[in-house]
């Protein structure tokens, strides 16, 4: 089956796509632009298996499965998966361009903040529904301009379900965004994902990557082990620096613990407050009680502190010992 800007595609229950330009290519196949049977902006991405058709067949079905039960604004949304002479499709809704093209400057720290809290949201939800993304990186952020620019995380074909466990080993693996976990005992956890959000916001923050890919594999490995992504970001010595490099912590027990914690980190910075702190206070319409001077609440307030990944041990699982044998 030939597939073709100008050509169409008619799914199995007669729905028409109008193929445009390529979008993208990749390791599977390709990604068009098209329109839908209703006239909908889609991309429709083709998997199309050249040698092993049933292992293709499968992690298409994972990814669009897991796309069509995981709806959330900041989720790239499916409309329709289907098969057809023997290539799989997947229909998203069209977005305008990844995120990857916007990183030849540094972002406002606003900016920064707006698309943090926007994948933060999708990756809290990930996390509550145990799953864990694995490959989270500017090229796979899709962004939709429009009045207030939408941030979407896509491409879920390498993402994993935890199903009660605390770590899994990956398949598969882009080298650049590695957690040192992953390096050092081969197993990723959800603080993994929260490391790559954290090279992320880097690269948004800088416009460099944290880690140095140019030295190679080997020395892109030592930078992973010796932590100077952290130690880049800390250099940094701004307030959106030191919340990085909490998330690019080598020891995932002493990163934050969740999407939302970084979430409660950002939102208290300035650039955040100053323009939505009266928001914020003019949803607090009830009066507070009166504080009596002896009650120890009337303490200075300590709780930004007390909440800080970086100056308390996260609870999370141990990780596993030499060799990862626990892993599937
Ligand atoms: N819904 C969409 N709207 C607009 N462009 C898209 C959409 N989905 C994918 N693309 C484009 O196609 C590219 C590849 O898509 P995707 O990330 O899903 O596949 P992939 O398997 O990761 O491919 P690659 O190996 O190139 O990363 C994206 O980087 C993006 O440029
Ligand atoms: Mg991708």
């Amino acid at each position: 089956m030939e597939l073709r800007p100008g050509g169409s595609l008619i799914s199995p229950r007669g729905r028409v796509y109008l193929l445009g330009e390529r979008l993208g290519d990749g390791s599977f196949g390709d990604v068009f632009d098209a329109v839908g049977p209703f006239d909908q902006r889609c991309a429709v991405k083709v998997f199309r298996p050249r040698l092993h058709q049933a292992a293709v067949r499968e992690q298409w079905l994972k990814e669009a499965s897991r796309l069509y039960q995981l709806r959330h604004p900041h989720i790239v949304y499916v409309y329709d998966y289907f098969e057809v002479a023997g290539l799989f499709f997947l229909v998203m809704e069209r977005c305008d361009h990844t995120l990857e093209v916007m990183l030849s400057a540094p972002f406002t720290d606003r900016l920064v903040i707006e698309i943090m809290r926007q994948l933060l949201f999708a990756a809290q939800y990930l996390s509550d529904n145990e799953v864990l993304h694995n490959d989270i990186h500017a090229g796979n952020v899709l962004v939709v301009q429009g009045q207030n620019l939408i941030a979407k995380l896509s491409d879920l074909g390498i993402a994993q379900d935890l199903s009660g466990r605390p770590s899994v080993r990956p398949e598969m693996v882009q080298h650049r965004i590695m957690a040192p976990e992953l390096v050092r005992g081969g197993y990723s956890t959800k603080q993994s994902d929260l490391y790559q959000l954290g090279l992320l916001m880097y690269h948004m923050h800088t416009a460099e990557s944290a880690i140095d890919t140019s030295g190679g594999y080997d020395a892109m490995i030592e930078q992973i082990h010796e932590g100077v992504p952290r130690a880049r970001a800390e250099a940094l010595r701004t307030p959106l620096g030191e919340i990085i490099a909490v998330m690019l912590r080598r020891h995932e027990q002493y990163r934050f613990a969740s999407p939302a914690q970084v979430w409660e980190e950002l939102r208290r910075l300035q650039s955040w407050t100053e323009e939505h702190e009266p928001e914020v206070l003019s949803r607090n319409t009830a009066p507070l009680p009166p504080v009596a001077t002896d009650d120890p609440d009337a303490a200075p307030d300590t709780i930004r502190d007390i909440n800080r990944g970086d100056r308390r041990t996260i609870p999370v699982p141990p990780p596993l010992g030499p060799g990862g044998t626990k892993l599937q």
